[in-house]
């Protein structure tokens, strides 16, 4: 039993390596014309500094979409430190952001359903192994209305390129694309809502 649960996992991974690669193709089309030195040992302060030098960058780009939340959403409470590089998404480096109605997100705490409307966004950027940074998608999660979609407990899932093209939408254009979010997510530990939550080592509050 636990064997095919791993089994599941892996192939989900398999799964998002796929999408993230053929995301890893646009962010090479998305440089932010910034090398950095010594790529690999990137963490901490200077994770954080290329990240300061870049955001905007990013918000532009997303806007490209023209989802309101790209505008808006790197004024919301970010609960990283730092960046932090995400296995899952492709070894990019990725932050998170939450909206007010999000507030536990913050504060970690678990065990009951987050309120609809509660929004949880990621953006990310890459570090190629000469020290180029580029652009990386941007991930989004909405609690949507009690029916919405079952299967994700009615969570939206979203996923834009750095050009600003709209991947997928649980539920709208493209949702097959991102169904695999979903599968994934659904394997969270229980009373977290899907939610994964942010490394304890990256966290600001606790
Ligand atoms: C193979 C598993 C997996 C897949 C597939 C996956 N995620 Fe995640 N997701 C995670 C994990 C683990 C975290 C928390 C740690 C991290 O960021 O690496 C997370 C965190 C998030 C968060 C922050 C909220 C939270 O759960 O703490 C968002 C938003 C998010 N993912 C969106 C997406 C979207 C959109 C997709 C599809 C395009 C997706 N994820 C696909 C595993 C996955």
């Amino acid at each position: 039993m636990v064997f095919r649960w791993i089994t599941c996992v892996v192939g989900l991974g398999m799964a998002y390596v796929a999408t993230s690669l053929d995301a890893q193709e646009k962010d090479t089309r998305s440089s932010t014309h910034m090398m950095i030195s010594d790529p690999a040992s990137l963490k901490g302060d200077r994770a954080e500094a290329v990240y300061q030098s870049i955001k905007d960058t990013l918000r532009q780009q997303y806007m490209n979409s023209g989802d309101p939340v790209t505008a808006a959403f790197q004024a919301w409470r970010r609960p990283n430190r730092e960046p932090y590089r995400s296995g899952v998404h492709g070894q990019r480096f990725v932050n998170h952001y939450a909206n007010d109605v999000a507030q536990d997100y913050g504060v970690f705490k678990s065990g009951k359903p987050f309120p609809e409307g509660s929004i949880i966004v990621k953006d990310s950027f890459a570090v190629t192994e000469t020290g180029e940074v580029m652009s990386g998608p941007m991930f989004l999660i909405e609690k949507k209305e009690k029916g919405f979609n079952p299967s994700s407990k009615d969570w939206l899932f979203m996923m834009i390129k750095p050009d600003g093209e709209i991947v997928g939408i649980t539920n709208g254009p493209g949702a097959s694309k991102v169904r695999f979010c979903a599968n994934c997510h659904n394997q969270a530990p229980d009373g977290q809502d899907q939610l994964y939550f942010l490394p304890k080592s990256v966290r600001r509050y606790n």
